[in-house]
């Protein structure tokens, strides 16, 4: 096992009525500005909610963040801080309006002489500091809730790129699993996806004697391959919504991913995909991951193996054979869920895979994966094949 520091600072309220409980972790002389999204929080009663429980306090409102927020709508979130002095976010909402508001409270505090475009360009490297955040989770997914990275798009050029820092983690997130009965069945579905994908890029790569990290990551993911159907087909099963939303939210605070290995092609290439051609995150990550595997098989030969026995209790025939059942019982799962595993089912026929590969370069994607050994024409043969 690898060394590692791990700090996963974010107090979680989970569970039916939290969302009462958030004055309490506000100072009671916050200028408080709630972020939301496009309005899914307005018709579920969240933000009523909310509003509800931040009675008496000082509070501002910020709708319109889009799924895989955009540079230009947050900067104007950012003119409402500075403006009205606001010195607490709430983000109500899913993966984006957390991404978002993570971006604004780094945005707001970043030196004035510097466009702060340059916080994605640096990775977060030069962030100082950032105003304090909660949020209140709306969808299962990213795991943005408890970590420190947003992934924010920028509509102008066409480019989607991460940033971390140790100053964007909440100070605290709700997860009250009802908040998830209202979510289309294609939201459901992608947050099972990423959720599942977080957990193997850092789980599908070679043997560290991380067995506590295994151990977790399987756990994870047997539970997403269990319990994700499910919320599929009893959209108000409060302990089906608990288990995934509790899921989604470990696959991606830190936990699994200290002291061994990870991945992350998958991601990076996936951006690409979204950046271009709009695709749900979930669905870019659908469509390269069963490919990566396969182009990887060799390198990933014993984690494979091991994914294969304990994930999907593949144990008889050749290693050849669980290896490839595994790969197919994964692109079966992700179809199973409804979400397409080709570029086909997205309408692309690949004649764009060189123009998304020119933005790989650009935005440093030349050495991806565990061993840095995925190349750009690596990623091009990774995207070539899920056509
Ligand atoms: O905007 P509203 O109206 O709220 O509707 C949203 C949106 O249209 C809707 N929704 C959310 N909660 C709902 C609901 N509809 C009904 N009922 C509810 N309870 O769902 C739609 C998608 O929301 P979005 O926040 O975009 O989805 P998700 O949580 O999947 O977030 C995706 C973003 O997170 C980034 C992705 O790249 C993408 O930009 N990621 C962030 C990560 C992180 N910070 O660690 C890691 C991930 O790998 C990922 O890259
Ligand atoms: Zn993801």
């Amino acid at each position: 096992m690898n060394n590692f520091s791990l700090n996963t600072p974010t107090k979680i309220l989970f569970g039916k009525g939290q969302i009462a409980g958030i004055a309490g972790e506000i100072p009671a002389d916050a200028r408080i500005l709630i972020t939301y999204g496009g309005g899914s929080i307005k018709k579920n009663g969240v933000l009523d909610q909310v509003r509800e429980a931040l009675t008496g306090r000082t509070v501002f409102e910020f709708g319109g963040i889009e799924p895989n927020p955009t540079f230009e709508t947050l900067m104007k979130a950012v003119e409402v801080v500075k403006a009205e002095n606001v010195d607490f976010l709430l983000a109500v909402g899913g993966g984006s309006v957390a991404d978002g508001t993570k971006f604004i409270a780094a945005a707001a505090q970043y030196d004035a002489a510097k466009n702060p475009w340059e916080i994605l360009l640096t990775r977060g490297s030069k962030v100082k500091s950032a105003v304090k955040m909660g949020v209140v989770l709306t969808l299962p997914a990213t795991g943005s809730e408890s970590n420190n990275g947003a992934v924010v798009s920028r509509k102008a050029t066409g480019d989607k790129l991460p940033f971390f820092s140790a100053y964007t983690y909440p100070v605290f997130a709700v997860l009250d699993p009802v908040t998830t009965y209202s979510l289309p069945a294609r939201q459901v579905a992608n947050g099972v996806v990423d959720a599942f994908v977080h957990t193997v890029e850092q789980y599908l790569t070679y043997p560290a004697e991380g067995r506590i990290q295994d151990r977790f990551s399987e756990g994870i993911l047997l539970t997403l391959i269990e319990e994700g159907p499910r919320a599929l087909a009893e959209p108000e099963n409060y302990d089906v919504r608990a288990n995934v939303m509790w899921s989604a939210t470990q696959a991606l605070n830190g936990l699994i991913g200290a002291g061994v290995p990870q991945d992350w092609a998958t991601h990076m290439i996936g951006h690409e995909l979204t950046a271009m051609h709009g695709l749900d995150h979930a669905q870019t990550l659908a469509v390269v991951l069963p490919s990566v595997l396969e182009y990887k098989k060799e390198q990933k030969r014993a984690k494979l193996l091991q994914y294969a026995d304990r994930v999907w209790g593949l144990r008889d025939g050749s290693e050849e054979q669980r290896i490839d059942g595994a790969i197919a019982a994964t692109r079966a799962f992700f179809e199973q869920l409804g979400v397409g595993t080709r570029l086909s089912a997205y309408g692309l026929d690949g004649s764009t895979i060189p123009a998304m590969i020119a933005k790989l370069e650009e935005h440093g994607g030349k050495a991806l994966g565990e061993h840095q050994d995925v190349r750009l024409e690596d990623s091009r043969r990774i995207l070539e094949a899920a056509r």
